[in-house]
C-alpha cells in the first residue's frame, strides 16, 4: 500500500529500527525493492532521484511506483532524492509522490531554512512528508557532486534549531558517509550522530550508505530512522548482467538478462532490510 513518508518515519523512529530507501530507474529495480520488502515483511522507501526522473521520465517513474505500491501488502513510500527546487517538489506531489526531499544543503543556513520552509508549507496539507539536508555530503549521485574538500559535517546545535523551525519530517546529516563507491573504508563520526540524536527528535537519515560496512550500519540504525542505498544495488544490477551474458554470449531475450539482475539485486535489499532492523515490522 503507497503510505505516507511520515508513517514510515515514524514508526521506524517510534520502533527504533530503520527503513531502507532504495533508488530505482527502472521497473527491475522497482520489482526487486517491492519484492524483497514483501518477502522480508519490510516497510520500505522507494526513491527517485534527479538522473531517474531524467532516464525515464516523472510520469513513469511515478506509474510504476503506484502500480507497485498498491500491489503491495507492506507499506511503501515514493520519496523524491534530493530535490533541487520548489517548483520540481510540487510537480512530484501532483505526481503522487508520498514523501520529497529538498536539498537546500549548498545553501547558507538560513537560506536552507527558508527554503525547507517553503515545501513543508505545500507538503504536510498535501500529506506528503519532507526530508532536508543539513551539512553535506560528499561523493557523486547522478549529477550532484561534492568534493571531499567541500563536504562538511552537521552540527548538532545547528540540527535541533533546523528541525524545530522548519519543521521538516526527516533531516539527512553528514557524519562522514559518501555517495557512489567508496576508496578505504568510511570513517563515521558516531559521537557526532549521537550527539544530533540528543538534541534533536527529527527521524535522522543516512545517505551514502552502500559500502558501509555493517558493523558500522548496526550503530547507525539504533539513532537514524531512514537508510539510502543506491550504489550497492546498481553494482549488483550491472555484474548479474555482465556474468550472464559472459555465460550465455548468444543471448538476446532481455528477460532472461534482466531477470538475474533482479534476482540479484533483490537480494542485496533483503540483506539490507534484515541489517536495518526493519524486516518483520510490517
Ligand atoms: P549510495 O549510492 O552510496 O548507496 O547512496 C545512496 C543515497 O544516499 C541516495 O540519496
Amino acid at each position: 500500500m503507497l503510505v505516507s513518508g511520515r508513517e514510515i518515519l515514524q514508526a521506524a523512529r517510534n520502533g527504533g529500527y530503520a527503513v531502507g530507501a532504495f533508488n530505482l530507474n527502472n521497473m527491475e529495480i522497482l520489482q526487486a525493492i517491492v519484492e524483497a520488502a514483501e518477502e522480508e515483511r519490510s516497510p520500505v522507501i522507494i526513491q527517485a532521484s534527479q538522473g531517474a526522473l531524467k532516464y525515464a521520465g516523472i510520469e513513469y517513474i511515478a506509474g510504476l511506483a503506484r502500480i507497485a505500491a498498491e500491489k503491495a501488502t507492506v507499506p511503501v513510500a515514493l520519496n523524491l532524492d534530493h530535490g533541487t527546487s520548489f517548483s520540481q517538489v510540487v510537480q512530484c506531489i501532483r505526481h503522487g509522490f508520498t514523501a520529497v526531499m529538498i536539498d537546500g544543503s549548498k545553501l547558507p543556513f538560513e537560506e536552507n531554512i527558508a527554503i525547507v520552509q517553503k515545501v513543508v508549507e505545500v507538503a504536510h496539507p498535501n500529506n506528503v512528508s519532507v526530508e532536508a539536508e543539513l551539512g553535506k555530503i560528499g561523493g557523486v549521485e547522478d549529477d550532484i557532486v561534492v568534493s571531499d574538500r567541500e563536504a562538511t559535517f552537521t552540527d548538532p546545535d545547528e540540527a535541533a534549531e533546523f528541525a524545530e523551525r522548519t519543521k521538516c519530517d526527516a533531516l539527512a546529516i553528514a557524519i562522514g558517509t559518501a555517495h557512489g563507491l567508496y576508496k578505504g573504508e568510511p570513517k563515521l563520526d558516531f559521537e557526532r550522530l549521537r550527539e544530533i540524536r540528543e538534541k534533536t527528535d527529527v527521524p535522522l537519515v543516512l545517505h551514502g550508505a552502500s559500502g558501509v560496512p555493517d558493523h558500522a550500519i548496526a550503530i547507525a540504525r539504533q539513532y537514524v530512522s531512514k537508510i539510502n542505498i543506491d550504489t550497492e544495488l546498481r553494482v549488483a544490477f550491472s555484474k548479474a548482467i555482465v556474468d550472464h551474458l559472459k555465460e550465455h554470449p548468444n543471448e538476446i531475450d532481455p528477460r532472461r538478462v534482466l531477470g538475474p539482475a533482479k534476482a540479484a539485486m533483490k537480494e542485496v535489499a533483503r540483506a539490507k532490510m534484515r541489517l536495518f532492523g526493519s524486516a518483520g515490522k510490517a
